[in-house]
Order: structure tokens, then sequence, then C-alpha cells
């Protein structure tokens, strides 16, 4: 793929990563696989915003060298110093050795201690700006979205952001832009990527966005650093974020459970029928057939979450351990809560789950409910009957 104009003089000429399973460190599950976005804007002077995962620099040459000899490059602005786009730095200082890197003092600290490479660094600040020729570019620091060196980089003459990780999605497409690719799969990506890496940073990113706002004229284009490029619509994903930042719900529950052998399960699809007869709407996972990525991306607008487990050594089972304890990170915010499992011999998973709710901060609204072996059909109303009070909470 080539590179992509996508406004006079100023390109795309990241990377597509097809193939990525699992980003993070496994812990998000990219289905769709990602892209590594750069661009180049070419002006009296040339800069380069951002780079791309460190076994793609070559990519990234050949696409830059499509347009201009790489040593011609004067300035690289680094919005974020996480690898994904730092990694071909240390690549660019080779070819281009009396570039100008810029970004925030925790990047300088951070590129030196990812590569440990001197470079010339400039410390910029929310405000500061830099001379183009007939363009200047403006930065926005942005701690914590998505690390504490992340900032913004804006160019009011095009009125184009390019916030790094922000508005991204891991979606992997031959397009470039929101209009050219499918709507709904574009919000789902967008969706998933904002509550499995940036729910748990909601506050601050509310609180940017209103700051933006008073800093920038208006955006007609946001370039971010993952997935494809807002120029139809870049309200769209500027109001979901707003929404999802305001911890915004619908009247949905999403159960999750682990079973070991079939006493949780049916509990569960009981509990489900429950709420599913007062109306509201239902998503079932058995934790261990589904990926935890996608579990994560529907709870971020569920009002209600119920938890379900076998017991195992007077606890719950580990896999549901594993995904509550990468909830508990999340920090979700106004949630309701129940519980509920199984055992054989003594009880324990119940308390357990209990106990990580309440570190959680969400709150359980209702008794919990165990059962010994498998459920009775007195059991199984008493499970309906939970699911129902459950709705009716809502
Ligand atoms: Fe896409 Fe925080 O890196």
């Amino acid at each position: 793929m080539q590179a992509v104009e996508i406004k006079k003089g100023i390109y795309w000429v990241g990377v597509i990563d097809w193939n990525i399973r699992n980003f993070h460190g496994h812990t998000y599950a990219t289905k769709k696989g990602t892209t590594y976005n750069a661009y180049l804007i070419i002006d009296e002077k040339v800069v380069l915003i951002d780079s791309v995962m460190g076994n793609f620099s070559q990519e990234l040459r050949e696409k830059i060298g499509e347009i201009i000899p790489l040593e011609k490059i004067d300035y690289l602005v680094v919005n974020h110093v996480e690898i994904d786009h730092s990694g071909a730095v240390p690549e660019i200082l080779k070819f281009c050795p009396e570039v100008k890197v810029l970004g925030t003092a925790r990047c300088k600290e951070g590129l030196w201690r990812n590569f440990y490479v001197n470079m010339d660094f400039q410390v910029v600040k929310t405000g500061d700006t830099l001379n183009l020729g007939k363009r200047t570019l403006k930065f926005i620091e942005a701690p914590m979205i998505h690390w504490p060196d992340s900032m913004f980089t804006y160019c009011p003459q095009e009125e184009l952001l390019f916030p790094n990780d922000a508005f991204g999605q891991h979606y992997a497409t031959s397009e470039r832009f929101d209009d050219e690719v499918d709507q709904r799969e574009l919000m789902e990506e967008a969706k998933k990527y904002y509550a499995n890496i940036l729910w748990p940073l909601s506050s601050v990113i509310l609180k940017k966005i209103e700051v933006l706002q008073g800093l920038v004229l208006s955006i007609k284009m946001i370039a971010p650093s993952h997935g494809i490029i807002w120029r139809k619509d870049p309200k769209k994903i500027i109001n979901a974020y707003l929404s999802w930042a305001k911890n915004e719900t619908h009247k949905k529950v999403v159960i999750v459970y682990e079973t070991m052998y079939g006493a949780t399960e049916k509990m569960a699809r009981k509990i489900a029928q429950g709420i599913i007869s007062e109306g509201i709407s239902v998503k079932l996972f058995d934790i261990t057939q589904s990926e935890r990525t996608e579990i994560i991306s529907e709870m971020l607008d569920a009002q209600g979450f119920i938890f379900g487990s076998s017991t195992l050594d007077n606890g719950m089972l580990p896999t549901l351990a594993g995904f509550l304890e990468f909830l508990k990170g999340l920090k979700p915010k106004n949630r309701l809560a129940g519980v509920f499992g199984s055992y054989g011999w003594s009880g324990g998973a119940v308390k357990e789950i209990e106990k990580i709710l309440q570190e959680t901060g969400i709150e359980i609204v209702q008794p919990s409910l165990s059962v010994q072996y498998l459920p009775t059909p007195e059991e199984l109303k008493k499970c309906f009957d939970m699911g129902r009070d459950f709705a009716i909470k809502l």
C-alpha cells in the first residue's frame, strides 16, 4: 500500500498490521488487526508526526521515500512514546541524524528509556507552536490519553487534529477514511478500543475534550494513530467519546459466568430468562468461550453486570477471577451487579466474587444466589426471579 494524501501536502505514511491478533501483551484481542498511522507534512519545513512499530520501520521509510528523501525531514513529532508509535524512531534518527525531535518532557524521558539513543530533543508544552511556513503546528499535552507522556498535535490552517491514541480503532483496512468503511463495523471497533484501553481514563478524557474545544477553533479532520481517519464526520467519534466518558448506559445486562459441570450455566440461562421477561436486553457469555476484549466492549454501555461461578478450592474458577481483576483495573462507574454460583461440598465462589466487586466499587443490588450441585426446579425458579428482580431494579 502506498502513501495516501489526506490533505494537500499531508500524507498518511503509516502501515497496516493485518495479522496482529494480540496487542498490549495479550490484553487486547485484535481480531481485525490494526494500523500504526504516521503522517508526513510537506511545507517549507518537513515534519513527520509519529512513527510505527519497529518491525515495520522499513515500510515506513519506503512510504516516506515515495514523497521525499528521508534526510529532508526537519522535525519528528512524537505524540506518544509507546513503541507502537515510537518503535521506528531509532531508524528515522539513523537516516536523519540532524532531525529535531519534539515531544513532552515525559516523552523525552521515555524515548531515552526505550532506546538509549541520543537525539536533538525539544520539549514542548500546551500552547507551544512550530512554524512550518504556510502552516503551524500547535501542541496540546494530553497526559493519560493514553500514557503520561501523550500529547495531541493540531494544525489550525487545516483544522486537522493528530490525537495519537485518542479516537483510534484497532481496525486494519485497505481504506483510510471513515466514509469508505462500514459504519457499524467502524463504531464497534472504536467502542471496543475505548472500552478496553481508555475506559479507566474517562474523567480525563471528558476534561480534555472540553479543554480541546476551547483551544482549537474547529476540527474538520481527526487523524488518529490507529485505524481510519475521521474526515466526513469527526463529530461522530467526539460525541461517542463524550457519551462513553460520561458513563452513559442502556438498560442492558451482561452476564458473565464460568461453569465446571454445567450447574452454574443452568443458573445463568434462567437468570437471563428472568431479565428478558421484563423486556430488558441481555448478553450472556461463558468466559471460557468468548474473548475478554469482546465482553468488555459489551459492558461499556450496559447498566447491569451479573457474574457467576462454580466453586473451586473455596473460591471462584480461575478464568473468571482473571476477568474480574481486569475489570477492576477499568474502574467502571455507576453500574449495578448481581452474583450467583454453585458448589459441591462447600461454597466460596459467590463470596469471592462479591469481595472483588466491592473492591471495584460496583454496587451489588440483591442477595446473591448460591446452589449446591445441580439446581432443583425450585432453585431454577429462584434464578428466574433473581433475573426478573434485577431487571426491575435497572
Ligand atoms: Fe497506540 Fe498507547 O499506544
